[in-house]
């Protein structure tokens, strides 16, 4: 057996990117879950190099941010002028004078490379002991693209960029995708020797083939299956038509595992998501970061899903959310806005317009209308009535609401927290709770109603409504035909219809 090769990989990352017209570097813009430079280090992972090494120069500070954070292992190399891809390699080169064996160079802004492509062209290339190794694609059109020039017998024999391309070898559609396999030591040899004589008077890595074909030194080109993989990303038109590439790709991998997408075209999914058998995704949906959709759940039409878990059979409808947890079997939306820490038990159920922030919300408890939950901890098959709001912050700190289980809590209340409603309580509309209520016990607090007899027919008279009042009563003025109170016999709660028809003690209950 042979001894395996110690493989290490560059990446090339300094470039500007200047058609991007970005103050972002090019290799940060995302692209359906990770950065450009963050799919190109993924492609090479499976490669287990020694050392990565990314060459950075425009916007260093910023890769190098991003390198700390997605792959901690790499070694960033700085290149201060970026005086041509050869360049940047023997810098990367120089920074590490112990690599041996294979050297894989990626430019940073390919980033639609498979994995396993780059594993076949470093097996071709060491199995073949060459000196060098160029992925290459046939496209249908290589505009501006380094072009791959072979001699009759159909070797290698130089790679030409366009700018000092013949007319013939324009006419060339196989192209270079950037992504080469090198010996080390014979790489180091020719890179040092590199000259600038071309159109941009930069040092290309693209040389070293012609340098080492000249030498009698082995080099071979891999050919893509999918030229898709080699494209690069020069301005956002091409951006955006990566991430439509992306997507295809990654919304027929899901489809081909079980995952029903009813309209793949408004379906984004990151490559980062997860999503079980008989999943079921509507039209319009983004599901990013680290989402994951469990089995038989249904997620949208017009659903944004980051880093957002939805359990096995829940059901999320025309939302938005962000750090949540929907337990198996909850329903969201239409029109929630789950917020980071929002976590949903099974069954639960956030409605319409309803808010959740870093709150837990028990096994079958409701939220169904237009309320705004923060900082709770509401337990079981409690209901939460229409238009509530969780008064979680004094202007300086934030404070819990506690809600227990079986709780019935009133249409428009306010919990003002820190409070607690105690297991089976109930709480009359319209209350602001701001002491604990009792387990069993009904809290109520809101001004007393008062009517004024005969004040429409006295101070608007004349009007339309006192017109209709006086009908109301028969003609005669003053001898009301409605009872004298109308908040006797209505319910404390009213509003919420999921409070159910429950009677409820009239006014007396008030005091
Ligand atoms: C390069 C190839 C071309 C190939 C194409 C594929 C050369 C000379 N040409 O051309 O044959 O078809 O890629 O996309 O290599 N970079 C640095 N430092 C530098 C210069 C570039 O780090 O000094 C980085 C860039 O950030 C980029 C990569 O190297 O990620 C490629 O550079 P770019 O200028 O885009 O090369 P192309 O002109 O596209
Ligand atoms: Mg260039």
């Amino acid at each position: 057996m042979p001894e395996p090769h110690t493989r290490t990989v560059v990446v090339l990352a300094a470039g500007e990117g200047k058609r991007m017209k970005s103050s972002l570097p090019k290799v940060l813009h995302p692209l359906l879950g990770r950065t450009l430079v963050g799919h190109v280090l993924n492609a090479a992972d499976p490669l287990g190099a020694a050392r990565t090494l990314v060459v950075v120069g425009h916007g260093a500070d910023q890769v190098r941010a991003h390198l700390t954070g997605i792959a901690p292992e790499a070694t960033a190399v700085h290149q201060a002028e970026q005086l041509g891809t050869g360049h940047a390699v023997r810098i990367a080169l120089e920074a590490a004078p112990e690599v041996t064996g294979t050297v894989v160079v990626l430019n940073g802004d390919v980033p639609l490379l498979r994995p396993e492509t780059v594993g076949e062209l470093v097996a071709a290339h060491e199995g073949e002991g060459a000196a060098a190794t160029v992925l290459a694609a046939e496209v249908p059109d290589p505009t501006g693209l380094g072009r791959i020039v072979r001699d009759a017998t159909g070797r290698l024999e130089q790679i030409v960029e366009q700018r000092d391309a013949t007319a013939a070898q324009l006419a060339l559609r196989e192209i270079n995708a950037g992504i080469y396999a090198f010996d080390a030591a014979r790489l180091r040899d020719v890179l040092g020797k590199l000259s600038t004589d071309n159109d941009q008077g930069e040092e290309y890595l693209t040389d070293v083939f012609k340098m080492l074909v000249a030498a009698g030194e082995p080099v071979g080109v891999h050919l893509a299956v999918d030229h898709t993989e080699t494209l690069g990303c020069n301005d956002r038109v091409e951006l955006a038509a990566l991430r439509r590439l992306l997507r295809d790709r990654i919304n027929e991998r899901w489809m081909r595992a079980g995952v029903s997408l009813l309209d793949p075209e408004t379906t984004w999914i990151d490559v980062t998501v997860a999503l079980d058998r008989d999943a079921v995704v509507d039209q319009n949906t983004q599901l990013r970061g680290g989402s994951v959709v469990g089995a038989d759940a249904v997620v949208g039409p017009d659903v944004t899903l980051i880093d957002t878990v939805v359990g096995p059979g829940a059901t999320v409808v025309r939302s938005h959310a962000v750090g949540a947890e929907v337990g198996p079997s909850a329903s969201v939306g239409p029109y929630a806005y789950l917020r980071p820490d929002a976590r949903l038990a099974e069954r639960a159920k956030v409605g319409t317009f309803v808010e959740v922030k870093n709150s837990e919300i028990g096994a079958g408890s409701k939220v169904p209308h237009l309320t705004y939950v923060g900082d709770a901890t509401i337990g079981e098959q409690s209901n939460i009535g229409a238009a509530s709001v969780f008064v979680n912050y004094d202007g300086v700190r934030k404070h819990r609401t506690v809600i227990g289980s079986h709780a019935r809590t009133g249409a428009d209340n306010m919990f003002v927290a820190p409070v607690e409603v105690g297991d089976g309580a109930y709480t009359a509309a319209g209350s602001v709770i701001i002491e604990d209520v009792p387990a069993g016990a009904m809290g109520v607090a809101r001004a007393r109603q008062r009517n004024i007899e005969g004040w429409v027919l006295k101070r608007r008279a004349g009007t339309a409504a006192a017109e209709a009042a006086e009908r109301a009563l028969g003609g005669t003025q003053g001898a009301p035909a409605v009872p004298s109170s109308a908040s006797e016999g209505e319910p404390i709660h009213g509003g919420a219809e999921s409070v159910g028809g429950t009677p409820e003690p009239g006014d007396t209950a008030t005091e």
